[in-house]
């Protein structure tokens, strides 16, 4: 399903100065957006940059998985954060609350974050984020890159043959998504998600944590090849998944190294 293109003026349209998304770059077909997003990690003034495409050619998860898109029915793109020294861990979990708020904010779905990254509908994944750091000639940089599901079918789902199940907002409403106006919702909650975890980190993860179910229920985690089971009691900004694991003390998960096996 293709609705209209991406279009940096629409998306600006209206939305109030702010510095995630004050330079938008569209693309139609790029390998990863995080790659185009890095290019432009030397310039000065590229601090709250957002690339998007209409699709990607090796668009990467984490831990060295793909991410697939059909093109235009989808939200891929990147924010570029130059010189902030701000840890990955919490950024990722202020992009999912962004993603989750703005998401919820628009449709009746009932959205859940799962640790650290992933924005579900109903157990299904609807929104993967990846965020990656570099330092660049001395400055702490980062990427956040977003794919969120907005207009695809089914079919393309089925298609691909998925291990984890994966939905779209189109699959969920009944009805096509307008990515553009999408797309500035979420620029804006960005803009203040991001900026909270410069000043009240301990919000983040308190608005996340309303997102979440896993907390208090039994989990597995795989980290580094090793198989851990446990109830998990917490998440901490800082340090990851707080695990009571059930054969021993409890134990910290830093989102970079692990990943949590569906029971
Ligand atoms: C995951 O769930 O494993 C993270 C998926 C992140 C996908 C997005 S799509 C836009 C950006 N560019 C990429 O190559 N990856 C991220």
């Amino acid at each position: 399903m293709q609705t209209g293109l991406l279009s940096a003026e629409r998306i600006l349209k209206g939305s109030p100065v702010r510095q995630i998304g004050r330079r938008i770059l569209i693309l139609d077909s790029v390998s990863s957006t995080n790659d185009i997003a890095w290019g432009q990690a030397e310039q000065p003034d590229s601090d709250g940059l957002c690339v998007f495409a209409e699709t990607q050619t090796a668009g990467r998860g984490r831990r060295g998985r793909t991410w697939q898109s059909g093109r235009g029915d989808s939200l891929l793109f990147s924010v570029l954060l130059r010189d902030r020294p701000l840890p990955a861990d919490i950024l990722t979990l202020a992009s999912a609350v962004a993603v989750a708020e703005s998401v919820a904010g628009q449709f009746p779905l009932h959205i859940q974050i799962k640790w650290p990254n992933d924005v579900l509908i109903e157990k299904k994944k609807i929104c993967g984020i990846l965020t990656e750091s570099r330092n660049i000639r001395g400055r702490m940089c980062l990427v956040v890159g977003i794919g969120l599901n907005v207009n695809q079918s089914r079919e393309f789902f089925l298609s691909l043959g998925l291990e984890t199940p994966a939905t779209s907002l189109a699959i969920e409403t009944g009805q096509e998504t307008d990515r553009n106006a999408l797309a500035a919702l979420i620029l804006n909650s960005l803009d203040h998600w991001l900026s909270v975890c410069r000043y009240a980190p301990g919000e983040v993860g308190q608005v996340w944590k309303r997102y979440n179910r896993q907390i208090g229920s039994q989990i597995r985690i795989l980290e580094n090849q090793q198989e851990f089971s446990g109830t998990c009691i917490d998440i901490d900004p800082a340090k990851g998944l707080v695990v009571q694991l059930n054969h021993g003390p409890i134990r910290f998960f830093r989102a970079a190294n692990c990943t949590v096996i569906p029971a």
